[in-house]
């Protein structure tokens, strides 16, 4: 599609199987959590959106309709949004819809079929809407599509920043610095810090779904680089990790086993897990340091009543 604009072009394959058999050969076995988001897994991922177990979704929503009024007369006329992991881009409608004259929307997204059919939803609804959709990943720095008009503005909602580490949250929030430029504001929505016994539901739900996101991993890589995963063999686990204050999400060998990628051969024990991925639960107060260390300051915050999640107001004065 010619309005795409691809980042580094590079053998999407030849990384993917480099990232793999390089988590998989650490002590403690490892999978970047980006990889879950093929077609299927952007579809499971809005599901879990929808259980009754998952809070932030609902949560975040919420904020964002109390305040959109606020929020819009904060980021003025002529923003050009520009959101990082849009998946659905369902909350970026409330602010599309609040803001007074946007001049363009640019979703940047990993999971390329699922952002392309998203970004032709949004353009049938909003047909005075540019939308140019980036597919990559975006820690790894890009320019903006040359056809985008207006004041940048970024938008990282889903508490998408809870997947990353400090060090990358510095590496994130430097490059959103230098893409969205002087004087530009984003808003980001944090998870923030509460009690065990609602987050571990929150990403083992009864019904199984986020086992299914979890184990759709091993099928993307069975498919994509041919190998040979047993999925009966592996079993989702959601920890809650107290000291790190993160959710993290396992995939538990069941047996002794051995898996063939990309010819070799990688060994589990019984009971050994594969970590995919970190959630992390946040004080405002622990990102605040991070935000200036890149040159962002924290200007507005909104929370919900029960101050489960927040959405922040930046600014890179
Ligand atoms: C937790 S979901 C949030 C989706 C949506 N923003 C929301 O608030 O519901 C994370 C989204 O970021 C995308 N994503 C994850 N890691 C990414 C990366 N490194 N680069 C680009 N997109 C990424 C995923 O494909 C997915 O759509």
């Amino acid at each position: 599609m010619d309005d795409v604009f691809e980042t580094a072009a590079t053998d999407a394959r030849a990384v993917f199987l480099r990232d793999v058999l390089k988590g998989l050969s650490e002590a403690r076995k490892t999978l970047p959590c980006q990889y879950f988001y093929d077609a299927a897994g952007s579809d499971l991922f809005e599901q879990i959106t929808t259980l009754p177990e998952y809070y932030p979704t609902r949560t975040e929503i919420a904020i964002l309709n109390a305040h959109a009024g606020e929020i819009a007369a904060a980021l003025g006329e002529h923003v050009l949004l520009v959101e990082y992991g849009a998946g659905a881009s369902t909350k970026t409608r409330i602010l599309l819809e609040a803001l007074p004259s946007p001049t363009g929307y640019v979703p940047i997204d990993v999971s390329e079929e699922f952002l392309l059919h998203t970004a032709q939803t949004l353009r049938t609804d909003y047909p005075d809407l540019p939308v140019h959709p980036v597919v990559g990943d975006f820690m790894i720095r890009f320019g903006l599509p040359s056809e985008s008009k207006g004041r940048p503005v970024g938008f990282f909602p889903g508490s998408t920043i809870g997947n990353l580490s400090d060090e990358d949250i510095l590496r994130f929030m430097s490059s959103a610095r230098d893409l969205l430029g002087d004087g530009s504001q984003f808003v980001i929505g944090v998870d923030l810090r509460k009690d065990a016994d609602m987050l571990v539901p929150a990403y083992d739900d009864a019904a199984g779904v986020t086992a299914r996101f979890n184990l759709n991993l091993l099928t993307r890589i069975n498919r994509e680089l041919g190998a040979d995963f047993d999925l009966s063999a592996f079993a989702h686990r959601a920890i809650w990790n107290d000291t790190a204050s993160r959710i993290e999400m396992h995939l538990v060998s069941q047996r002794a086993q051995t898996v063939q990628i990309g010819g070799r051969t990688i060994p589990f024990e019984p009971g050994e897990s594969i970590h995919t991925e970190n959630s992390r639960k946040f004080s405002i107060d622990s990102l605040t340091p991070l935000f200036e260390q890149t040159g962002w300051n924290l200007n507005k915050q909104w929370l919900d009543e029960r101050h489960y999640f927040a959405v922040l107001l930046l600014s890179a004065d």
